[in-house]
């Protein structure tokens, strides 16, 4: 942990903590947020999802866009790595291949803040357990 200072690093680090709070808070309901679970196998790693997911974190925190980003194991689709799967509340889950930065900000832009599809969805083929 990094040494307070000043006045100006404790505030900081209180707006820090309060975020990560107000996120837990929020987490415990999660289908009313953004959902997005980036693959990360060992090869998906290695094709680029560790930079991906940490694009994602950080353009949804400079945009001011709440959601739970998690990771998960394969999804399946490793022809098409990096792959992410972006829920909305209320509807059904889109998984994104091919997902660079450039992906994902246009993932971002177009379908997380205007709901409008965007190329390179993959046709999701396995069926949710209730
Ligand atoms: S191992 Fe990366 S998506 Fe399958």
């Amino acid at each position: 942990m990094d040494k307070i200072r000043n006045l100006a690093d404790l505030r900081e680090l209180k707006d820090k903590l309060q975020s990560k709070t107000k996120l837990r808070d929020k987490s415990e309901t999660p289908e009313q947020m953004v959902q997005i679970k980036v693959a990360m196998a060992t090869c998906c790693i290695a094709s680029g999802s560790r930079e991906t997911m940490n694009y994602i974190v950080d353009e949804l925190d400079k945009r001011n866009i709440d959601a739970v980003v998690t990771q998960t194991g394969c999804m399946g689709y490793c022809y098409a790595e990096p792959t992410v799967e972006v829920i909305l509340p209320g509807k059904e889950p889109m998984v994104f291949g091919y997902v660079d930065s450039r992906k994902a900000d246009e993932i971002i832009e177009k379908y997380i803040k205007g709901g409008m599809l965007v190329e390179g969805i993959i046709p999701v083929n396995y069926k949710k357990i209730d």
